[in-house]
């Protein structure tokens, strides 16, 4: 983990109430993109001239500046990220870090794979489990007591267990559940925007897509959260024949 600079977009939650169209597939993606942006080849020459030799990561014969990290948050109980990254989580867990069982340093693992081929130095999980379902319901019970609007008491406890993420890293991507209750709202409102993976197959009814796709797909995600204004959607398992025109626009 660094020190990361403040930017507009930094939490990124990848959210639909659908299963099966590639939310997790797109997090564990964007998360890796973003990570590897965040990676620059350095010439032997130019080691002497980094200010911080932390952030030096050697491969094979090759040298890499870190120029940030990128954390994968798995808000889905499943714990796909893991398995999707073929990484043990051991014991670190989401679940216990919301119930302040472990610190989000002890919880935070790296995506690093170099041994395997795969290198991934500024990639790092925050893994789920089983544990999460249990946390959410102690979360909701420790919570309902409190008069807020909306989900506050929620976000609040995210924004205190996880605010040190918001610190550290350049960039957060969150894996949501297909689910809409009160715990996930509130995952939502921690975001600064979020991507909405679609299946064509769901919006191609829809013979102009613009007119009518896209509105269908902000009043879905209104429903989730009125708040969530900065939506992106992203066409998902386009098959050939179909038209993709609209894949990844980002509004
Ligand atoms: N672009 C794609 N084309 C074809 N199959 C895909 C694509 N993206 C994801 N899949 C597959 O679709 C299935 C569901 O993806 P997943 O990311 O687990 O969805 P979700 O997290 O929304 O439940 C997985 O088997 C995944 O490999
Ligand atoms: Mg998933």
């Amino acid at each position: 983990m660094t020190e990361g600079t403040p930017q507009r977009h930094k939490v990124l939650a990848v959210v639909n109430r659908k299963g099966g169209v590639a939310k997790t597939t797109t997090a564990i993606n964007l998360a890796h993109g973003l990570s590897r942006k965040l990676m620059r080849r350095l010439a032997p020459e130019d080691v002497e001239r980094v200010s911080d030799p932390s952030s030096i990561f050697h491969y094979h014969d090759r040298i890499y500046y870190l120029l940030g990290h990128v954390l994968l948050i798995d808000f889905d109980p499943q714990g796909h990220c893991a398995r999707g990254l073929g990484i043990d989580p051991g014991r670190a867990d989401i679940g216990e870090v919301l119930l302040e069982q472990q610190h989000l340093t002890e919880a935070v693992i790296s995506a690093d794979r170099s041994a395997d081929g795969y290198p991934r130095p500024n990639l790092w999980l925050l893994p789920s489990s089983d544990n999460l379902e249990s946390a959410k319901d102690i979360l909701r019970l420790q919570t309902m007591s409190l008069t807020t609007k909306r989900n506050y008491g929620l976000l609040r406890i995210l924004s205190d267990r996880l605010g040190l993420a918001i610190e550290r890293f350049t960039f957060i991507i969150m894996d949501c559940p297909p689910a809409l209750d009160a715990f996930t709202q509130a995952v939502y409102q921690f975001a600064d925007a979020a991507i909405v993976p679609v299946k064509p197959a769901l919006v191609i009814c829809f013979k102009n897509f613009d007119t009518y796709g896209l509105p269908f797909i902000q009043m879905v995600c209104n429903v989730v959260d009125p708040f969530l204004s900065n939506l992106g959607y992203m066409q998902q398992a386009v098959l050939s024949g179909q038209h993709a025109d609209n894949s990844a626009k980002i509004q």
